[in-house]
């Protein structure tokens, strides 16, 4: 299957924000995205099979870092290697932009993430007690390109 990789436009929100409750599980408010979408701190990407949208994700970018916001797969194509093209891409991009390091969070319950940026190399430095709306905690990944020249 022949997947591609893009820059999100506002016209690609709009197709993902009609199909997001169902096929994908995660949004945030519609206007909040555009406007990160509009910013130039963040970079947004799509992947794309066949001109439909199948994943997306995002950073934002302070200075010399950046924060991944949201890597997010449509729920039937999870599992075939699309979030992995996506956080390759966001980790291409940033070793173009010069970033020095990458951080996230991520539920400490969402094993199936936490595996994947295990898998790029993302390590734990942290831990937000009862960071999500539910409570629960989040754990803090980062990869250092000062350190790890080798990803
Ligand atoms: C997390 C997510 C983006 C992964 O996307 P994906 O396309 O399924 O990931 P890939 O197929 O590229 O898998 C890459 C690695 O992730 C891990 N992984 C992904 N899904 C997994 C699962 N169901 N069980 C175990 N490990 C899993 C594995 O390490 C896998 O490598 P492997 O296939 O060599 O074992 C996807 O599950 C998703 O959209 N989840 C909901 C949104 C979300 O939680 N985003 C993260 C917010 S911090």
């Amino acid at each position: 299957m022949k997947i591609e990789i893009n820059k999100m436009s506002v016209s690609d929100l709009d197709l993902i924000a009609e199909k997001l409750y169902e096929e994908f599980d995660d949004l945030w408010n519609y206007n909040v995205f555009k406007s990160e979408l509009e910013s130039e701190n963040s970079k947004y990407i799509v992947a794309k099979q066949n001109d439909e949208i199948i994943g997306y994700a995002g950073i934002w970018i302070a200075i010399d870092i950046a924060h991944i916001t949201n890597i997010v797969v449509k729920k039937d194509m999870r599992r075939t290697g699309i979030g992995s093209l996506l956080l390759q891409e966001l980790i291409n991009m940033c070793k173009e932009l010069k970033i020095l390091e990458i951080t996230l969070e991520v539920n400490e319950h969402n094993s199936n993430a936490i595996s994947l940026y295990k898998k790029f190399g993302f390590e734990q430095v942290g831990l937000r007690k009862k960071y999500y709306r539910n409570q629960d905690n989040a754990i803090i990944m980062t990869i250092d390109f000062k350190r790890d020249k080798a990803v």
